[in-house]
């Protein structure tokens, strides 16, 4: 029954079993973890082939070893690994370090002078549209840079792109939006192919140098067989003649190695050559042994697809366990919404407005630790406060039951004292 139909009584009942389920809990004391949207060890050794595929051999079809310093767009085996990924031209693309995170970080620093050169006023500030909920590290990085954020809601096949267009249109300061646009960090949204049409035309709405920061950081990342399919973004934009408003991004973090993959950026020929430039400054090269290393282990898409075949394997019973434990303790009680994705790496959970953050304290209290309430939502502010993103794939099957059985404890309890006191 939903707990807002229920009586006072009945409420309290309840609260009292909760409150004893939760002192059992309270005196195991439990350690467990629920933050971390990592690949499990199981799925790092899917890949330690990488180590010693070399066996020795360095050099390029062309030539080029490996070893040495140079090439910091990449070698070209590995441009056109992540052409195929990005579903770009190879020379569209950087293949450069581990992180491509980095890559966004200094994609930003190198647009900066551009972006605030047309400011005005001193009070001018350059900011950024964040579809919300999102990933806390793009809004990081707006922090650092000391970039305003506007968020936008998300609708059943993307960010809602009436009020994206409209932000652009009213403000020419706007000079870019994040977007995870497939398997989407946390909800697990896919944008439609509409979106992306609307988005390979956004700059024509948009104030100079706007950057659509397009991180395809899950883009293999299956979990069932009906694999979600996002349009490329690239060739629409291309086909419209502004490509230098998209920037595309991507690695093997979740692939290969999470601490050693490969990253890749993917723009226009004419931004790339700037982007070259601005980041010779700080690197002669990149890691080409690794970058060649991955050509050899992920050869084309069907190894990668094969491959990606293994990981869900390990992480979908997780996804699955999650989804079962809170279909068995929360449903049709009104409480809560969750997400349950085709692919990526988190499920988005809403509570009733006002519990995210109570729910959290009380989960940690007892050993359990979760995202922090407001980690999806730029400067940590859930306007609800109701969000909390579960990353199911870092624990073990058995620590993640017992973790959960302790959030969907947690999240009656905080609910039911909600309501008693209201
Ligand atoms: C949406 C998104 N982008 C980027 C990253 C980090 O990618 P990388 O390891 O390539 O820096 C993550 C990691 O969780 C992510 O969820």
């Amino acid at each position: 029954m939903e707990f807002t139909q229920q009586t006072q009584s009945q409420l309290a009942n309840l609260q009292a079993s909760l409150e004893s389920q939760y002192e059992t809990f309270r005196l195991a004391n439990l350690n467990l973890d629920l933050t971390r949207g990592k690949p499990a060890a199981e799925q790092l050794d899917l890949s330690n082939e990488l180590d010693g595929i070399l066996q020795g051999f360095y050099l390029l079809q062309d030539g080029t070893d490996v070893r040495n310093y140079g090439g910091l767009l990449g070698i070209p085996e590995a441009r056109q690994l992540a052409a195929n990924f990005l579903e770009v031209d190879a020379n569209e693309v950087m293949v450069g370090g581990n992180s491509s995170l980095t890559l966004m970080y200094s994609y930003i620093d190198h647009m900066l002078p551009t972006w605030r050169a047309g400011l005005v006023n001193d009070t001018d500030r350059i900011k950024f549209i964040c579809p919300v909920p999102g990933y806390d590290r793009h809004f990081t990085i707006c922090d650092h840079f000391d970039i305003d954020m506007l968020t936008v809601p998300f609708l059943a096949d993307g960010p809602d792109m009436a009020q994206v267009e409209a932000l652009v249109q009213q403000d020419p300061l706007i000079k870019g939006i994040w977007c995870v646009p497939k398997y989407s960090n946390p909800t697990g949204h896919t944008y439609s192919d509409a979106v992306v049409d609307q988005f390979a035309r956004l700059s024509e709405k948009a104030g100079e140098h706007f950057t659509i920061f397009w991180d395809n950081a899950y883009a293999v990342h299956h979990l069932t067989d009906t694999h979600d399919s996002l349009k490329s973004l690239m060739s629409e934009a291309r086909a419209q003649g502004n490509q230098d408003s998209v920037v595309i991004l991507g690695s093997t973090s979740k692939v290969t190695f999470a601490g050693a993959g490969i990253a890749f950026l993917a723009t226009s020929p004419a931004n790339l050559k700037a982007f070259e430039k601005h980041m010779s400054v700080s690197v002669i090269g990149f890691d080409k042994v690794n970058q060649f290393r991955h050509v050899r282990f992920l050869k084309d898409a069907q190894t990668i697809e094969a491959h990606m075949r293994k990981h869900r394997d390990i992480i979908q019973p997780k996804f699955e366990l999650t989804d079962k434990i809170l279909n068995e303790h929360l449903s049709g009680k009104g409480i809560a919404t969750w997400t349950r994705p085709r692919g990526g790496y988190f499920i988005s959970l809403d509570t009733l407005p006002n519990l995210a953050t109570e729910v959290i304290q009380q989960a940690a209290a007892i050993g359990v630790k979760l995202t922090p309430a407001g980690a999806t939502f730029p400067g940590g502010l859930d306007p609800h406060d109701s969000n909390i993103r579960i990353a199911p794939t870092f624990p073990s099957l058995d620590a993640l039951q017992r973790a959960l059985e302790v959030f969907v404890v947690c999240l009656q309890l905080a609910t039911v004292n909600q309501l008693l006191s209201d």
